[in-house]
This record gives structure tokens, sequence and C-alpha cells, in this order.
């Protein structure tokens, strides 16, 4: 007979989901996850095989979480023989006083400044002495701050998926959808599948761009913008060509936002990673995605290479599309809030979905199991305390 009866139920078995599993499980809580795909599958935010990590932000509630996840980051790298984030630094560069979804290289600095966080000041020549970059307009600045680097998202999600099945407290479902969520009338939740139906004291729903699906029982809708966006990877010409992630501020109305990455051995090798950081198009429902990245942002991507950087051929080669759910509310990087369910703040029930967090899937699998456990407007890591409220969610009903 399988099991009926959790102290939480995750919905979506992606990188952020296995993490909260891990975390419960890590904590004596019998835990099921239910995942609609496969795990490790490349069909919501975490498709693809590599993501930035920066402790550099334009808030610094957000460098602060940054900071906090280091010692997450070492605790989830117990569970992989694998490196899960590559220490090559990141530099940003651009027009020193744009903003964008990432933030600003302005309002980062002082950020930094404010935390001691040690950064190195770049002019474009600069930039184009110590990195393989070239053409930049005269008035780029930038810097490079060493302790970020490049994530090896597979292997994160690996190691969440092992971490928590080690725990022995976490049971995993793939091909098992959720449908209705149903409040089991003693503060806690049914939440049913074609498979049965399954009860907990908790919930919590991770599924990122699917989130307004998994939300429809519960009469709920909130905000998100899905993108569909487009990578690449181009070819070393010169063998000796070495990258940090770096990622360059420009008009984004101009579709001029691009990022990239060193080489890895994980993906690719032989070829590096740059991608561009606007949507071929945005979605308002992940069953509208395509796989087939859009020619245009590609050329631009593939403009951007031969015009700007050094040691690369320019031809766009293992192209791919990804889904990222962003809110729509400006001031939120990320959506994580109770969830109204019936009618009131339900804390039994936690929502994540919104925001680039790839570099937050350790901690924030133990947020997520931290505001179930002790529900709070606040959460203290160290010296840090991060507001909850700057990641609240506009909820709506979804009729
Ligand atoms: C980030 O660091 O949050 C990020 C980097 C590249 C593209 C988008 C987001």
């Amino acid at each position: 007979m399988p099991k009926k009866e959790f102290d939480l139920i995750v919905i979506g078995g992606g990188a952020i989901g296995l993490s909260t599993a891990y975390h419960a499980g890590k904590r004596g809580l019998r835990t099921l996850v239910l995942e609609q795909y496969g795990v490790l599958n490349n069909n919501g935010s975490s498709a693809g095989e590599s993501r930035q990590f920066r402790l550099q932000y334009a808030q610094r509630y957000m460098a602060e979480l940054s900071i906090a996840s280091v010692e997450y980051w070492a605790e989830l790298q117990g569970y992989s023989q694998k490196s899960l984030v590559r220490q090559n630094g990141s530099l940003w560069f651009g027009d020193p006083a744009l903003n964008s979804q990432e933030g600003g290289i302005d309002a980062a600095e002082k950020v930094m400044d404010d935390l001691h966080i040690p950064y190195t000041k770049l002019d474009a020549a600069g930039i184009e002495a110590n990195f393989p970059f070239k053409g930049l307009p005269k008035d780029y600045s930038g810097f490079f701050q060493g302790s970020g680097g490049i994530i090896d998202l597979k292997a994160t999600e690996e190691a969440a998926f092992d971490a928590a099945l080690a725990s022995g407290n976490v049971d995993i479902h793939e091909y098992e959808p959720a449908g209705d969520i149903r409040s089991n009338n003693s503060g806690g939740v049914i939440v049913d599948t074609d498979r049965g139906s399954y009860s907990a004291a908790k919930l919590a729903i991770c599924t990122g761009p699917y989130v307004n699906d998994t939300l429809k029982p519960l009469n709920l809708s909130l905000g998100i913008d899905i993108w569909q966006m487009s990578s690449a990877y181009f070819a070393k010409s010169d063998p000796g060509v070495m990258l940090p992630t770096w990622f360059v501020f420009q008009d984004p109305s101009d579709s001029a936002l691009f990022y990239g990455f060193p080489e890895v051995d994980w993906a690719h090798p032989g070829y590096i990673r740059v991608a561009t950081d606007f949507p071929d198009k945005i979605l308002s429902d992940p069953s509208q995605r395509t796989f087939v990245p859009s020619p245009k942002s590609l050329a631009l991507d593939a403009q951007w290479v031969g015009d700007h950087m050094m040691g690369l051929d320019s031809t766009p080669r293992f192209t791919s599309t990804c889904l990222i759910a962003l809110a729509q509310n400006s001031n939120r990087e990320l959506l994580l809030d109770y969830t109204p369910a019936w009618g009131t703040p339900n804390e039994n029930i936690v929502t994540y979905t919104a925001g680039w967090a790839g570099k937050y899937v350790p901690i924030l699998g133990d947020m997520i199991v931290r505001m179930l456990l002790e529900p709070s407007t606040a959460l203290q890591y160290g010296n840090y305390e991060i507001p909850l409220r700057h990641f609240a969610i506009d909820w709506t009903n979804a009729s």
C-alpha cells in the first residue's frame, strides 16, 4: 500500500522543489514530491546546464541572501562528487547607470561597498586588457568580483535529489502531476493525483512557470511573465581563451543584454556559452513554448560575439530554449509567500515561483521549510535579517 500521509507535500520536483524536500527530510519531515515530468527535465526554469553565481546585487537584501547561501552551497556540495559552483569570478560591465532585471553596475557597487564585498573596478580599456573582449564603447566600465562563478545546474539538481533521498524521509513521485488541492479540514491539505489522494500538514508549491496551473484548484493566480529564452554555444578558435561569468549592461530596448560563461567540462567542452538576456517571446502559459530558438535572438547573440569577443567562432551551436518565470511586479526579484488558500492567508502553504534563482537553490529550500515550520515575516541568516515582504506575491483570484 503506497504511503498517503505526509508532513509535507512539495508540488514540483525541479531544483527548488528538490532542495525543499532535502531541507524538510533533513529535519525529519516525511515528505512527498510530486513531479509532473521526470526529475532533471528541461521543461521548466531548471533547463540547460549552467547558471551564474554572484554576490553583487543592486538590492542589499539580495546580496545578503547570496552571502548567506554560500554555506548552503557547501552543505549541498557534500552530496556530490562534482563541483557544484566553479569560482571563476563575475565580471559586470557596460553602461554603469543602466538598470535592468539584474540590477545595475553603480547600484551593485554601492551595495558591495556597504557589505564590504571586495571587487576591482575596471574601465573599458582595463576590461579589454584583462579579458577577451574587444571594441567596447570607451565610456563602458564595470567591475570584477572574484567570488562569483558558474553553477553546474544538473549536478546541483542531482545533489538535491540525492540529498533528499539520503534523508530517508522523502518519496519522489515522477510523472504524477498534482490535480485538485483540498483542505483536509484540520489546517492541512489533500492533494489528488490520478494515482491517489495524499494528505499533509504542509504544502510547498514550487512549480516555476507552471504555478498558475497548480494554483487553479485554489482559485488563485499570480502575475508572472514566462520568458522563452535562447541560448547558444560558440566554438573556441583560440584554445587559450579564458572567461569569467559575465554580464553586459546595454540599453535593453535595443535587445542588447548578453551574458556568458567560462568553458566547462560538463557542457560542450571546447565551446563557450553566450546567451541573450531578453525573451524570444513572453508566454502566458508554458504550453506555448517551442524548443527552437528565435533566429533573431541567435543572430543578435552571434553579432555580439563577432563584434566584441576574442577567440570565439561566431556561429551559434548547441542552441536551445528555456523558460523563466519572472514577477510582473518589477520590485520583486523572487516571489515567495504564504498562500491565501480558502480565503485566508495560510501559513501551511508556501508558494515559490519566479526569479533568477539558480544561485539560491540550496538556501531557498531552507527558506521554504523554515517559513512552514516557524511562520514569520523575516528569516535570520547569521547577521542578516531577510524580510519576506521583498518577495511578497500580489495574489488575485483565478476566475
Ligand atoms: C543573474 O545572475 O541573475 C543572471 C545572469 C544572467 C542572466 C540572467 C540572470
